[in-house]
């Protein structure tokens, strides 16, 4: 997949924020321009922008939108509301409060000081997905059938991707692999956005339902899964999209490698363990309305669940430590006994 420099999932230029707008695709490629930190703000919350790497850089980058906007005569006072503001737009990536301390000490310094400070992260989170991708293909061997949840790609992790990025190096190395793709409900951004991004690095996939995944462990078709995160805690629980600790369990079951690929911004020493991790709960909606294209290409969200119910919509869960095979990091692969989690 080539999401350029210039095309990046999320990035700057001369103050002014760009990102893909994830909502639209796969049937439209758009970029979206907020103008302001409460319009970068939105974009986290409805997930035009998404993904734990590419949250953290918008929220760095909306930190820096505040740092311009902030008043002469009291802007700690304005920046350290924003902080909070920014913080409760999706409470479990860690990558966005990493982000936001980052960029918010800048911002007391300078609006350009916080600026370079959030292209850094950007740029570090970039370049963290290169190196997973390359420690990670270590472990995919020719012939392998992979099993992805949610999307932990180019678009969540600013370029390379996290989860993503071994499958696509080891696609461009030669293996002959081939990944099943969880269609992640309720958003179904494996069907929409991994499913896209393959097919954009011309790796072999198919897309089954969540819940088919023991159906194909069992009969032999998965040899290893690999999947994002959200937050990982010292022990290693590890938050992601909701649906990811039932296939750690399944994973466990037939005896099949299960990792975590994740920059170091995920990684989260000050939480102990999973439960202390904050889930965040999502509109009801989601769950009860599906959003897509008709046959004359025309947008529509349409309701699929019986009028009158209601529904409720974690949108993580925490996987313990102990289904965790290894940890795919940009210094390494890692197992949950040598996990040192250093900023
Ligand atoms: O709610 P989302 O779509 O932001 O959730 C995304 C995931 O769960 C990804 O797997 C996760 O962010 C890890 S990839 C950087």
């Amino acid at each position: 997949m080539k999401l350029q420099k210039n095309n990046r999932a999320v990035r700057t230029i001369s103050g002014k924020v760009y990102m893909i707008n994830q909502i639209k695709l796969p049937f439209k490629e758009e970029i979206f321009v907020p103008e302001n930190y409460k319009e970068t703000c939105k974009a986290v919350k409805t997930m035009v922008v998404r993904g734990a790497g590419s949250i953290g850089a918008a929220a760095g980058f909306a930190m820096m939108q505040a740092a311009f906007e902030a008043p002469k005569n009291n802007s700690k006072e304005f920046l350290l509301k924003v902080k909070t503001e920014i913080e409760e737009t999706r409470p479990t990536a860690r990558d966005l409060f990493a982000a936001v301390d980052r960029v918010f000490k800048k911002a007391l310094i300078s609006p350009e000081e916080a600026e370079k400070e959030a292209q850094k992260i950007a740029d570090e989170t970039s370049e963290a997905g290169r190196k997973i991708g390359e420690y990670g293909n270590e472990l995919i061997k020719d012939g392998f059938g992979i099993l992805t949840h949610c999307n932990a790609g180019p678009l969540a992790l600013v370029e390379y991707g996290s989860a993503l990025a071994p499958i696509i190096k080891a696609h461009q190395n030669g293996k002959n692999i081939i990944v099943y793709v969880d269609e992640t409900r309720p958003r179904n951004q494996g069907a929409k956005l991994t499913a896209w991004e393959l097919q954009k690095a011309g790796v072999p996939h198919v897309i089954i339902v969540d819940n088919a995944a023991g159906l194909l462990m069992q009969q032999g078709k998965i040899d290893i899964v690999i999947t994002g995160a959200d937050r990982i805690a010292a022990n290693g629980d590890t938050a992601n999209k909701i649906g990811t600790f039932e296939k750690a369990v399944l994973a466990k079951e037939f005896d099949i490698p299960f990792y975590i690929a994740a920059p170091d911004s995920t990684f989260d020493e000050n939480c102990p363990a999973g439960h202390e991790i904050k889930i965040e709960e999502r509109s009801e909606n989601e769950i009860l309305y599906v959003s897509g294209i008709d046959e004359k290409g025309k947008e529509k969200t349409i309701r699929i669940a019986n009028p009158g119910s209601v529904a409720y919509n974690p949108a993580f869960d925490i996987t313990p430590a102990k289904y965790i095979s290894g940890f795919i990091t940009s210094k390494g692969v890692v197992s949950v006994n040598n996990l040192q989690i250093k900023q």
